[in-house]
């Protein structure tokens, strides 16, 4: 079975709603270990309530590299096969991703490659999209950039908020998150040029 490493800075919610998916058997994985690189963040708290193995590993004042090299023997120490990141508010250094090969999945709450970086869901607002969303990639070196597994949409009501537009993306990215997971670790799949083209 698939054994996840899932990398959080606050939250969680992400984390959790993966949780729910393997608990309720609609997705077959193990949650091998949940990483905060925030000591305070509430998805490491709520990991320990759910009786999973959570291990903080603070980032602060470390450099990438040398970050990434603390984080990787407690990723193999636990077996990991793939690494979800959900909510990690960090830049993955060339090393480890290499030590990852298309082994490592984030979600972002936009339609990339529209709106890439922080907030999001502000800058969809402030550019006036209609339509707005979520998306779950394969990590590379750069920012929300490397190739896309799924994406789902979502309408901007004239009426919408950062929070409420925020609120109807996460109820997606909920759901796709484990969607994704399903797809990368249950079916063929290969590269063409950026495209992710399953069999
Ligand atoms: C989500 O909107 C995710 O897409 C973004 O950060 C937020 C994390 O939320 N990268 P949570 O910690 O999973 O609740």
């Amino acid at each position: 079975m698939t054994r996840l490493g899932i990398l959080i800075s606050g939250r969680g919610s992400n984390f959790e709603a993966i949780a729910d998916s393997i608990a309720a058997g609609r997705l077959d994985a193990e949650i091998a270990v949940v990483i905060g690189n925030r000591p305070e963040a509430p998805g490491l708290e709520a990991a320990r309530r759910r009786g999973l193995t959570a291990v903080s590993l603070p980032s602060k004042g470390l450099d990438r590299q040398i970050y990434d090299a603390q984080l990787l023997p407690e990723l193999k120490r636990h077996a990991v096969d793939l690494v979800c990141l959900a909510g990690f508010m960090r830049l993955l250094s060339g090393l480890f991703i290499r030590e990852f090969p298309n082994r490592i999945l984030n979600i972002h709450p936009s339609l990339l490659p529209a709106f890439p970086g922080l907030d999001a869901q502000h800058q969809a607002l402030e550019h006036g999209v209609k339509i707005t969303g979520c998306t779950v990639h394969f990590v590379d070196e750069a920012l929300d950039s490397g190739p896309i597994v799924i994406q789902a949409a979502v309408p901007v009501r004239e009426d919408d908020t950062v929070e409420s537009l925020s609120a109807r993306i996460l109820a997606e990215e909920h759901r796709i998150y484990t969607e994704a997971i399903r797809l990368v670790t249950t079916r063929a799949y290969a590269f063409e040029g950026r495209r992710v083209v399953f069999r």
